[in-house]
């Protein structure tokens, strides 16, 4: 193992019924409360009145960011913290998904700070403080309930960041499965794949001994695998919504990667594939994850043969690490085509024309990926193994 330091201060509130407890969260915040939500799924299904009522309730004073878009832009977050900064906001209060966390995550840091908060999220400049921030999640997805990254895309520049800092760790997330329920299928399934993803990404590692944090990703895996087709079948049920949910969480709060940290050289090239076609992220993922598991198979294959045997029931009898890695990748794909999750870059109408834009994107920074280093040609090869 790597040498490591786990601080994860999120306060995690699990449960039916939890939004009883909202009122007392916030009131040790402060008064002036920014609510910040999406498109409108929260007045649909009836969690924007309960949210409100407990606002009410502790004479909270009360203002509104909507329309936080999917994949959520620079441009909305610069209206967050222009409210912050004018109404004397004490706390945020995140309701919904993963994009409407990431962009509260934003506003808050930007809302302590002078310039344009662009800068921190390209790390030209260290947040110095932040407002708190809650949550009440409406998704189970990409685990910003209990971390601290963010992603945010600038529109004008194209460009889609992945950020983090100490700040943006949330005091509290509130997280009630009944609250999930009316997520649509397609979401549901983009959900699945991203937190399946966030453990994948994370057992691709260079660290030796990490037994115990292969069998987490290993178990958080097969309960997943488990539950996904059930839960498809019977989108209301609130046991196979609960685990789901619980699984979202801990796919990445941290407790896969002590000492151990994982690849994330896909999310890095997903983030530059939407940055230009503005595609669901997961719906990104479902395509080039596959790709990089072949592209990168003979860099350890002993990992790939692992993740076959253990999590997709490969029997390895009589036959090489290879065929075993690669029935593993199929099995993989098999599992998210089943589920209803895209598998090629045309699924979303995505030629090649942009690959080079897509690569150099992606490689802005140099190579990436922890455990297979990609350089422009290697980009450009998955993402034409990916048409
Ligand atoms: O905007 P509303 O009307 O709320 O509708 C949303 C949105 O259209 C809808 N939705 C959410 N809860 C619902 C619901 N519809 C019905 N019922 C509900 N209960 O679902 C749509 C998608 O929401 P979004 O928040 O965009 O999805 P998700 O949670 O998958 O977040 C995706 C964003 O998170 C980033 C992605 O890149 C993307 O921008 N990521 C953030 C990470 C992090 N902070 O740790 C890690 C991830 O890898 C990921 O990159
Ligand atoms: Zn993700």
């Amino acid at each position: 193992m790597d040498e490591f330091i786990y601080n994860n201060p999120t306060r995690l509130i699990f449960g039916k019924g939890q939004i009883d407890k909202l009122g007392g969260e916030i009131e040790q915040l402060g008064k002036n409360v920014l609510v910040v939500y999406g498109g409108g799924s929260i007045k649909r299904n009836g969690v924007y009145d309960q949210v409100i009522a407990q606002l009410e309730a502790i004479d909270a004073r009360v203002f509104e960011l909507s329309g936080v878009e999917p994949n959520p832009r620079l441009s909305t977050v610069h209206k967050g913290v222009e409210i912050c900064k004018n109404e004397n906001i004490d706390v945020l209060l995140a309701v919904g998904g993963g994009s409407v966390i990431d962009c509260t995550k934003a506003i808050a840091v930007g809302a302590k700070y002078d310039g344009d908060v662009w800068d921190i999220i390209t790390k030209k400049e260290q947040p110095a403080a932040a407002l708190p921030l809650g949550t009440v999640l409406t998704l189970a997805a990409t685990g910003s309930e209990m971390n601290a990254g963010s992603v945010i895309t600038n529109w004008d520049t194209k460009e889609k960041v992945g950020w983090g800092s100490p700040f943006n760790f949330p005091t509290f997330s509130i997280l009630d499965p009944v609250y999930t329920y009316s997520v649509p299928e397609d979401q549901t399934v983009y959900g699945i794949v991203d937190m399946m993803t966030h453990v994948l990404e994370a057992y691709f590692r260079k660290a030796e001994n990490v037994p115990l944090q292969d069998r987490i990703c290993e178990s958080i895996l097969t309960t997943v695998i488990e539950t996904a087709p059930q839960l498809m079948e019977d989108l209301e049920n609130y046991e196979h919504r609960e685990t789901i949910l619980y699984c979202g969480t801990m796919a990445l709060n941290g407790i896969t990667q002590m000492g151990a940290r994982g690849d994330w050289g896909t999310h890095n090239l997903e983030h530059a594939v939407s940055a230009v076609y503005d595609i669901p992220h997961a719906g990104g993922l479902a395509i080039l994850f596959p790709q990089w598991l072949r592209y990168s198979l003979d860099t350890k294959i002993e990992r790939h043969v692992q993740l076959a045997v253990r999590v997709f029931g490969v029997d390895p009898n009589g036959k090489s690490d290879r065929e075993v890695a690669l029935e593993g990748i199929e099995r993989l794909e098999q599992f998210w085509k089943s589920l209803g999750a895209p598998s090629r870059l045309a699924d979303y109408d995505i030629d090649d024309s942009q690959f080079e834009v897509i690569a150099d994107k992606a490689c802005a920074n140099g190579p990436f990926g922890n455990f297979k280093k990609l350089d422009k040609e290697d980009v450009l090869t998955i993402l034409k193994n990916s048409r």
